[in-house]
């Protein structure tokens, strides 16, 4: 069958200035990144702030061109792809809905708008349409009338959600989709997510850096350093046996959660990855607990077995 999305070779790179008169310096964001989502699964992308998710979710969604590599969703490849054509398969749903919804727009307008991007549906059409979005996300016509400053954060996440499903995409982009929220209201939406999943046989592509909530809902994980993918398996497998020493670094952290830090303390000591300089060899050596000497100068290759794929010299 042909996968909901595949990428292949994907890389992106930014040129970023870290002073005012220092020369612009190389960050690859997403390096050689290959993988391929089978439709109506959930791929759960986890790992530190800086380590690539929101590109590589970016360069899906077509809003960021790579620098090599391809995507294609649905068969298709992206690039071939009209933007109006691209919105109806694909559609995302990002952090803060705060600052993704027009404040000055009535939640039904908001919802409306891909319809109306679309150019050829009718005004009865798209009133159906908005009206249905708003039930399957648990909202009432009347909510629909409001503006998003008078919606709980809850509510306004609901509305990203159904602006995100009004064009009935087969694929949604999950960027962080509750990390913004209130504790008690995450479980509602990431049940929501996970029910509308079933309902309507979508496929997502879930990012997260908190690993039990990417436990709960995804089929498959992957797990990222510095722009790689290091490991990746069945989530079941992945959480009963994790291969890499990052994803057993990951896991020990959940065991050990800090609320309201937007990062996992991994324990991995205070040096801290950084994207513009990434170290020799393996990039995640520095910070390996089990590293031999080999790692510090020669990079792992990916490699794939019945499991799925690790890169580390000692998998
Ligand atoms: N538009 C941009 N211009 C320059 N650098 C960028 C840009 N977007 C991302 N980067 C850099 O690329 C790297 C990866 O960023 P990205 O936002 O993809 O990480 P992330 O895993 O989503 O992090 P977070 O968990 O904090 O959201 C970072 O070093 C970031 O500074
Ligand atoms: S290759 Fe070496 S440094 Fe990298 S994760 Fe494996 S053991 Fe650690
Ligand atoms: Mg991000």
């Amino acid at each position: 069958m042909t996968p909901a999305i595949e990428v292949r070779g994907l890389r992106r790179e930014f040129r970023v200035r870290q002073g005012l008169f220092a020369p612009p310096k190389r960050v690859v964001a997403v390096d050689d990144v290959s993988f391929a989502v089978p439709a109506g699964s959930v791929l759960g992308v986890v790992g530190e702030s800086g380590c690539g998710k929101s590109t590589l979710a970016r360069l899906i969604l077509g809003l960021l061109e790579p620098t090599a590599g391809e995507v294609a969703v649905d068969g298709q490849r992206l690039s071939a792809m009209d933007r109006r054509a691209r919105a109806r398969l694909i559609q995302p749903v990002f952090q803060d809905p705060f600052a993704s919804l027009n404040p000055k727009r009535r939640v039904r307008d908001i919802v409306a708008m891909p319809l109306i991007a679309q150019g050829d549906i009718s005004g009865a059409e798209i009133t159906r349409r908005v009206a249905e979005a708003l039930e399957r996300v648990g909202l009432s016509v009347d909510q629909g009338t409001r503006y998003p400053a008078q919606l709980s954060g809850g509510q306004r996440q609901r509305v990203a959600i159904a602006r995100a499903l009004v064009l009935r995409p087969r694929i949604v982009v999950c960027d962080e989709p509750t990390s913004a929220l209130d504790v008690s209201v995450q479980a509602q939406i990431l049940n929501l997510l996970a029910e509308l999943r079933r309902d309507l046989g979508l496929t997502y592509l879930f990012i997260s850096h908190n690993l039990a909530v990417v436990e709960h809902i995804a089929s498959e994980v992957a797990v990222m350093y510095l722009g790689r993918i290091v490991e990746r398996a069945e989530s079941e497998t992945l959480f009963a046996a994790p291969r890499h020493p990052y994803t057993r670094a990951l896991l020990a952290s959940v065991l050990t959660p800090e609320p309201g830090l937007g990062v996992p303390d991994v324990g991995l000591g205070d040096i801290m990855p950084d994207p513009a300089n990434i170290p020799p060899g393996c990039r995640f050596h520095p910070r390996c607990p089990v590293a031999i000497a080999r790692c510090s100068t020669e990079a792992p290759r990916p490699a794939t077995d019945a499991a799925g794929l690790v890169e580390c010299h000692l998998a």
